[in-house]
């Protein structure tokens, strides 16, 4: 009986298989049919603090938000099951997911809670509708993407008992205990903290229009600022939602929509409003531009240091490159969290 089983699973996944690779399914259809596997279940240490199931809002958890799409979902569940994995308080984790509204909010809610039965998580749906109006073509197509923007809107989004919150991308991976991130402190009344690169050179990120235009330009004049990524960023949402800084990015968005002063997408407004005025945090903590060159697609290495966190942040994914059977290097560190069950491994 058993073996009849396995015959008719292995001829079921033939034939599943012949109309995945027959036809002109589009790339919608497909990332819609991916399947992921059950992830473990992850424990607290003893020493962990205790949280009431019922409390939402607690200050002992850590609170990560990560949007949600269809397309980045690979690299979503990767990202959650590492974040568990190397959290020695699992269950303290409390995630806040944002989805665009207009996605199949339940279809991702179902692929969630099945691969992860313990996750504790909310969903939060964006209308996109909001900031579509406030987006100007970047020179990178993916950039645009309203959800892209759901960072700047967080402090609205999530209850208004959450005072921290880790933010995530979802082309990343975490090798390290998320709370020592959560913990960074945020002096002299900063917003949020990320990693600095003082080195990167900041003129490169606004264009010559904004620096000849002094009254532009000046809004740098009596900081520091050095290009940091938004990609992981710790943020007090409490002083966030106390100076509106949501209003204060939209403000640069406008701008931009009237005179081009960025090129990319929306990274610049936060570098507006925020850049030499951040909490620091260890370089450790995003080893950014693993996805390669912009242009090229060329692989990256490992910046020099300590890893805590990896980040493909550019073109290239690292799902995409292993599908497509053509991964840099780096990309076998990304594979050990990847969630999707191939119908080889549903096999087995
Ligand atoms: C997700 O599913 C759970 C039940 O499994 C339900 O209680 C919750 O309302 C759903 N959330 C969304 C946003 O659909
Ligand atoms: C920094 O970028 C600007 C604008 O792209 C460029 O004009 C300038 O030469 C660059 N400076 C250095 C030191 O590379």
């Amino acid at each position: 009986m058993a073996s009849m089983a396995a015959i008719t699973t292995t001829v079921l996944l033939f034939f599943i298989m012949i109309l995945y690779s027959s036809s002109t399914i589009n790339a919608t259809t497909t990332t819609t049919q991916q399947r992921f596997k059950e992830a473990p279940k992850f424990y607290n240490s003893p020493n962990c603090p205790a949280i009431q199931q019922s409390d939402k809002c607690s200050d002992d958890a850590v609170h990560v938000a990560m949007t949600l799409d269809a397309t980045y979902l690979r690299g979503s569940m990767a990202a959650i099951l590492s974040v568990l994995q190397h959290s020695s308080c699992p269950e303290n984790i409390l995630f806040h997911f944002v989805t665009a509204a207009s996605s199949s909010t339940s279809f991702l809610n179902t692929t969630l809670s099945s691969s992860f039965p313990y996750l504790k998580f909310q969903i939060y749906p964006f209308h996109d509708a909001a900031v579509a109006g406030l987006i100007s073509t970047s020179i990178r197509s993916a950039l645009d993407c309203p959800l892209n923007y759901a960072r700047n809107y967080l402090a609205n989004l999530l209850p208004s008992c959450v005072r921290r919150i880790v933010y995530l991308d979802s082309d990343l991976v975490l090798v390290d205990d998320i709370s020592k991130l959560a913990a960074t402190p945020l002096p002299n009344d900063a917003v949020l903290a990320a990693p600095e690169y003082c080195n990167a050179n900041f003129s490169a990120y606004f264009t010559p229009s904004f620096w000849s235009n002094p009254s532009l330009s000046l809004t740098f004049a009596s900081r520091r600022p050095c290009y940091f990524n938004t990609g992981v960023m710790v943020i007090d949402l409490e002083r966030w939602r106390a100076g509106d800084y949501t209003t204060k990015i939209e403000e640069w968005m406008e701008l931009q929509k009237r005179m081009r002063i960025y090129e990319l997408g929306s990274l610049p407004p936060f570098l507006l409003v925020f850049a030499g005025n951040i909490g620091p945090v260890d370089h450790r903590w995003n080893q950014h531009g693993l996805g390669g060159d912009n242009f090229r697609g060329l692989c990256r290495d490992l910046h020099p240091g300590p890893v805590s966190l990896l980040h493909w942040s550019g073109k290239g994914k690292p799902w995409a490159r292993l599908d497509a059977n053509r991964p840099c290097p780096l990309d076998a560190l990304w594979t050990p969290y990847d969630l999707l069950q191939t119908p080889f491994a549903l096999e087995a």
